[in-house]
């Protein structure tokens, strides 16, 4: 059967992507930010993933608020990345692994998910600029699945449901028939909100408890509805669900391989963290 090699969850802001493009990796301001990387690189080069499921939120650009669904899994030969406004490069297209895309599409529904499946997908920078932090030759040694997940309108499935959703994408990985490597990524948040009243809301007591809290106590951002998430992290760090989800997918114990946190990266905390299955 597969296995489930770890889980690494990122920020994912649209602005690291003009970063790489300009190679600003050692300027003050993205240091701090671009230093929280070659730990993931060795850890990468250790366990040698072949294939990455991709757990984060499309922003509008394959799904737009008149089809939005909740959950989606992409089930496309290849995924190419396309224009989305910010003036960064895009990225080269990512091969597609149908044949997880399917084994999970059937266990995820045969568990009572409702599933969108997706054959035709593009995907934005959620995706993209956590496979080009990981992998930055940008010849991307693995195959990928993605998983979209609706944190832009509400109503947004549960941080409850985002647990039990990651703990059945972990069930199905190690199902999965072969010996393929795969790893699990989650990305978006920390904190942050860039609209409204509070635009420019971080909360770094708020963002620590939780990435303390995957190792410690993995269901305790389940007692929050999403609502009470978006007051504690901001209306985009909510899009912390995608960690939940990441993490749940290692079952109830982890081990914390590297962490970073810094605040901020345009107007975001960046957290980052790689979790490994308790051995
Ligand atoms: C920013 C953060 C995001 O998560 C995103 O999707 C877009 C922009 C930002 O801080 O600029
Ligand atoms: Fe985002």
């Amino acid at each position: 059967m597969a296995q489930l090699v770890g889980a690494l969850t990122t920020s994912h802001v649209p602005a690291i992507g003009r970063a790489i493009a300009k190679n600003l990796q050692q300027d003050p301001y993205w240091r701090p930010f671009f230093d929280g990387w070659p730990p993931v690189h060795r850890w990468l080069a250790d366990v040698k993933p072949e294939v990455v499921v991709m757990v984060y939120n499309d922003h509008g650009l394959n799904f737009f608020l008149d089809k939005l669904p909740t959950f989606a899994v992409g089930a496309a030969p290849e995924y190419r990345n396309a224009d989305e406004g910010w003036g960064i490069p895009q990225l080269p297209p990512f091969t597609g692994e149908q044949g997880l895309s399917w084994h999970l599409i059937e266990h995820l529904v045969g568990h009572d998910f409702d599933i969108t499946s997706c054959q035709e997908m593009v995907v934005d920078h959620a995706f993209t600029l956590p496979m080009a932090l990981m992998f930055p030759s940008q010849a991307w040694p693995v195959k990928v699945v993605p998983v979209a997940i609706n944190t832009v309108q509400f109503p947004l499935p549960s941080a409850r449901r985002c647990y039990a959703l990651g703990q059945a994408i972990g069930d199905a990985v190690r199902a999965w028939p072969g010996d393929a490597r795969v790893l699990v990524v989650g990305t978006g948040g920390l904190s942050h909100q860039l609209d409204g009243q509070r635009a420019g809301f971080i909360n770094k007591d708020f963002d620590l408890a939780f990435m303390e809290s995957l190792i410690a106590e993995p269901r305790w951002a389940t007692q929050f509805s999403s609502h009470e998430l978006v007051e504690k992290a901001g209306t985009q760090g909510v899009e912390l669900l995608m960690w939940l989800a990441a993490r749940a997918t290692l079952g109830e114990r982890a081990s914390c391989v590297h962490r970073n946190y810094h605040i901020p990266i345009s107007n975001t905390a960046s957290g980052l963290m790689v979790m490994a299955p308790a051995a």
